[in-house]
């Protein structure tokens, strides 16, 4: 949310274009996603995880996918959870897993998505490790909330979490909608291409919305991811924490793979937990899109790459 929204908007709407995903997708990673994605298979991933966590880091790890439109293609990601899951018990990585709605097939069938999330759940609970449910557009903020909260019918706070996005007007209410179950929650700003009708367009009302989000969670006693690669937000929320005395193992600092790497050793040097967010995987597009789109500059170093060759 640092930059105009305009040029958000433009960015998403010339990667919409098909001519557009043709041609970055057939150039491949080269163009600039090997700076935020670990790799397209589950060994580069593992690479990348055995170097993060020696370096003391935590991860999220996602297997990229989203928009799923076909069942075997969601039960061919879920395969992939379970493969991932195996390996990282097998290797004694430090790391949950963060998996999509959509890519577990939310806009096939809701019951279909909730099946899926099961299968996983199911394995990763008995591991002992911790699976985060994410947050996509805001057409499937509803039904994102209720697949967690069935989720939650079986599986506790340490099994399964969820994401709230301050640039949504909701979710100071889904905030208190969800507080009996005393839920994890990763908090961020929101990446999605969102109306004015649902999501505020100016930044400081982001910013102000995230102090408050957190604020009221942490408040309460529940578990904060704060992901955010926002200094002035991180320090802000570093002045409550201590003010109010609350433990550091109340919450959490998450950044993406790629993004401010410096900003991320400081906050480990300091002694926080922080957690970095590994996504590996062929289908990257959109996910590099929306790290263009949070920073328009970026679009600059494709540029230098396209001319390099
Ligand atoms: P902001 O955009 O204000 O950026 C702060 C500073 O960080 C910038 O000034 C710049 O220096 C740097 N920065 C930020 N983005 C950058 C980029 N792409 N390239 C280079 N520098 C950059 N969103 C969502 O909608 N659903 C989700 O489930 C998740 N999950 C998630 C997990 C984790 C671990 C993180 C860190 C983020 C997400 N997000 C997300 C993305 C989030 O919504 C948001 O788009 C980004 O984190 C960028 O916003 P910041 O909070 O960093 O602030």
């Amino acid at each position: 949310m640092a930059e105009p929204h305009w040029s958000r908007q433009l960015i998403f709407s010339v990667a919409g274009n098909p001519a557009v995903t043709r041609f970055v997708t057939r150039y491949g990673m080269r163009l600039g996603a090997s700076r935020f994605v670990a790799g397209e298979d589950l060994d580069s991933a593992l690479t990348v995880a055995r170097q993060l966590n020696q370096e003391g880091f935590p991860l999220a790890i996602q297997f990229l996918g989203e928009h799923v439109t076909r069942a075997e293609a969601a039960a061919e990601a879920v395969e992939e959870y379970l493969r991932l899951l195996a390996a990282l018990e097998e290797r004694g990585i430090d790391a949950y897993i963060s998996i999509k709605p959509s890519q577990m097939g939310l806009e096939v069938d809701e019951e279909l998505a909730y099946a899926n999330c099961r299968r996983i759940l199911e394995q990763t609970a008995a591991a002992g490790r911790f699976v985060r449910i994410e947050m996509e557009d805001s057409p499937y903020t509803e039904k994102t909330l209720r697949l967690y909260r069935r989720l939650r019918e079986t599986f506790g706070t340490r099994d399964v979490g969820i994401v709230l996005q301050a640039y949504l007007y909701r979710s100071a209410r889904d905030l208190e909608e969800l507080a009996d179950l005393h839920p994890n929650i990763r908090f961020v700003k929101g990446a999605y291409n969102e109306p004015a009708s649902v999501a505020y367009p100016d930044k400081a009302d982001v910013d102000r919305n995230y102090r408050q989000l957190v604020q009221r969670h942490l408040e309460r006693g529940d578990y904060a991811a704060i992901a955010t690669h926002d200094d002035v937000l991180i320090e802000d929320l570093l002045q409550f924490i201590e003010q109010r005395g609350i433990p550091r193992d109340r919450f959490e600092f998450q950044m993406l793979y790629g993004i401010r790497p410096q900003l991320q050793r400081q906050v480990r040097d300091r002694g926080y937990r922080m957690r970095v967010y590994i996504p590996y995987g062929r289908d990257w597009y959109g996910y590099f899109v929306r790290r263009l789109a949070e920073r328009p500059a970026n679009v600059g170093f494709v540029l230098r790459n396209l001319i390099r060759g």
